[in-house]
């Protein structure tokens, strides 16, 4: 039986974003954090590296900006780079007091400091991480405290099917009140009241065939933002991780760039380093640069993988740093302390999203998107390593200091009648395999004409398959019962289509959108802002059956 629910706050998405605004409302506050599949799982638990902060005494935040600017080749929102940048230290004190644990080193007095490392982009040591699981020390803690909190229930299992908007009910004035929520387990569709929404759903690198990203990566709020009405931007500064290890039995085994930033070497099959040739900083060049230097060299070789080297280093060294990488690697038979490990580039980071402000608030009243969901104009057109968690953090905590600001001014008018999710007019699906085909289409069309290098016909190839599929998919949606797998492709078509969109809009080459057809970068920079129009807002819109 479907059920209603009523919450102050309903937030969609369990990382780092989603846990840590939970974390930040005040304990009256009665909220609702939902997972659509277990509540640890999503990319924070598996981010290596660490977080971005200027926490040297040599180190500043002017540093910070600067080179976060510089990787966001010139599309960064100077405003938001300061608002977060500012925010870093009091974050990770926060996370301390969460009951984070980062790695510790002892100085020549004696005394003990957060041990930083360094990755791509960065002039200073400036990474602070927990060996190399921060996300799991992140994710574990947060977890812990939110369990603790008598005021917020977890849902795990529960996959956020689409908004509810005032207007969708056919009221004037619009705003969004809530989500109709599929219970994987029992298999009911459910709807959730608030009058705050988060969406804090995490990245779409799914879209792609190859990704260091975890299944739930499939860019849910962002569909579902932009089917609400909302404008997304940046979506073809896809970004891809220049190291994941290559074995066809490993999914999504990130390498971390923290093992280029401790000295590790990349090299071509023969054993010779290449960076060099591409940029001076050679392996510490920003992402962008080296994941397209590695497509380059694999492609003028005709090569599988390239490599990357740091065994040159003692073994201790290399156990201690990166203890989890070198068993995960030890898994698939390489031994990073006695060899050169076999990589390639893997979908890895959303940089664009749902537009919001520093708030995390969207054009919609009463929804906020953050965590990678979101663009806040941190990241520009290529984001800096390690400024990902920080992002979710700063903007999780400044969304809760508006929803607290909100709840004080007068309230809503919440006397509007949402209908249940209706099934009577579909049945179960008789052909599965039209889910699964459309999946795999999808991710390969999308990894062969929509990577690391773009050209104008690749693009329109895209275009032409994404605007079929989606025909197809969504005939489907209207059709049969729904599932997870069902929303998941549903919502990714529709990412593809931004991100085709946003890439065939950008007639040059700039960050991680490169082009051949227009090599050269623009003397101005601006974003790609795409908003929904009232045509697409029907077709990819509304939610199953027409509400009665
Ligand atoms: P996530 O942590 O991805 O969480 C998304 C949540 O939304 C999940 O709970 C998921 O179940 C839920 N969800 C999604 N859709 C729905 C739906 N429809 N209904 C209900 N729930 C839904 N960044 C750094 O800064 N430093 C690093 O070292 C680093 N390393 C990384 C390593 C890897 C392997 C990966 C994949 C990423 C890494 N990143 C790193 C990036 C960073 O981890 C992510 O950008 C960040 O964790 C995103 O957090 P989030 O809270 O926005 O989303
Ligand atoms: C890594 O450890 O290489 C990932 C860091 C990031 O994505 O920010």
């Amino acid at each position: 039986m479907a059920q209603e629910y009523h919450y102050d706050v309903l937030i969609v998405g369990s990382g780092a974003a989603g846990l840590t605004l939970a974390l930040n409302l005040p304990n009256t506050n009665r909220i609702a954090v939902l997972s659509k599949v277990e509540i640890w799982e999503g990319s924070t638990f598996y981010a290596q590296g660490g977080i971005s902060a200027a926490l040297d005494k040599k180190d500043s935040f002017g540093s910070h900006i600067q080179d976060t600017l510089i990787a966001g080749s010139g599309l960064c929102h100077e405003d938001a780079v300061r608002f977060v940048v500012e925010r870093g230290p009091e974050c990770i004190h926060w996370l301390e007091e969460m009951g984070v644990s980062f790695t510790q080193v002892t100085n020549r007095k004696g005394k003990t400091l957060p041990h930083l490392t360094r990755e791509g982009g960065h002039s200073h040591r400036r990474v602070i991480h927990a060996d190399d699981a921060t996300g799991k020390e992140v994710q574990s803690s947060l977890l812990t405290q939110v369990r603790n909190s008598k005021n917020i229930d977890t849902y795990e299992h529960h996959n956020a099917i689409d908004l509810i908007t005032l207007a969708k009910l056919g009221h004037k004035s619009n705003r969004c009140v809530g989500a109709y929520v599929l219970d994987t387990q029992k298999h009911t569709v459910d709807t959730y009241l608030a009058p705050s929404v988060v969406l804090a759903t995490g990245g779409a690198s799914k879209v792609y065939l190859y990704t260091s990203n975890p299944d739930s990566s499939s860019g849910d709020g962002i569909a579902m933002a932009w089917r609400a009405g909302c404008r997304v931007a940046n979506m073809e500064f896809m970004q891809f991780h220049p190291t994941v290890l290559y074995h066809p039995e490993a999914r999504s085994a990130l390498i971390s760039e923290a093992v280029r930033g401790e000295g590790g070497h990349l090299l071509l099959p023969s054993g010779e380093r290449f960076m060099h040739r591409f940029d001076k900083r050679e392996e510490l060049a920003p992402r962008d640069i080296v994941a397209r230097a590695i497509d380059h060299e694999m492609k003028r070789l005709g090569a599988k993988s390239l490599y990357l080297d740091i065994s040159y280093k003692s073994a201790d060294f290399i156990t201690s740093h990166f203890p989890n990488i070198h068993a995960a690697c030890l898994e698939y038979g390489h031994d990073m302390t006695k060899e050169p490990i076999p990589i390639v580039p893997a979908a890895h980071y959303t940089c664009g999203g749902v537009v919001t402000d520093h708030c995390g608030a969207t054009d919609l009243p009463g929804l906020y998107a953050i965590g990678e969901t979101s663009m806040t104009g941190l990241h520009g057109a290529n984001r800096m390593a390690s400024n990902s968690l920080l992002e979710c953090l700063v903007f999780a905590k400044s969304a809760a200091v508006d929803i607290i600001k909100r709840q004080s001014t007068p309230q809503p008018d919440t006397n509007f009648q949402v209908p249940q999710w209706d099934e009577s007019q579909v049945t179960d699906s008789d052909e599965e395999v039209v889910v699964t085909h459309n999946w795999d289409e999808l991710r390969r069309f999308m990894w062969d004409y929509v990577g690391i290098v773009r050209t104008n016909k690749r693009l329109a190839r895209a275009k032409h398959r994404v605007d079929l599929l989606t025909q197809e998919i969504n005939e489907y949606y209207q059709n049969f019962r729904i599932t997870s797998d069902l929303i998941e492709l549903r919502n990714l078509v529709v990412v593809a289509s931004l991100i085709i969109r946003s890439a065939q809009t950008r007639h040059e080459s700039r960050g991680l959108h490169y082009t051949l057809d227009y090599p050269g970068t623009l003397p101005f920079a601006s974003d790609t802002i795409l908003t929904p129009n009232q045509l697409e807002s029907q077709t990819t819109g509304g939610w199953q059956p027409i509400p009665n």
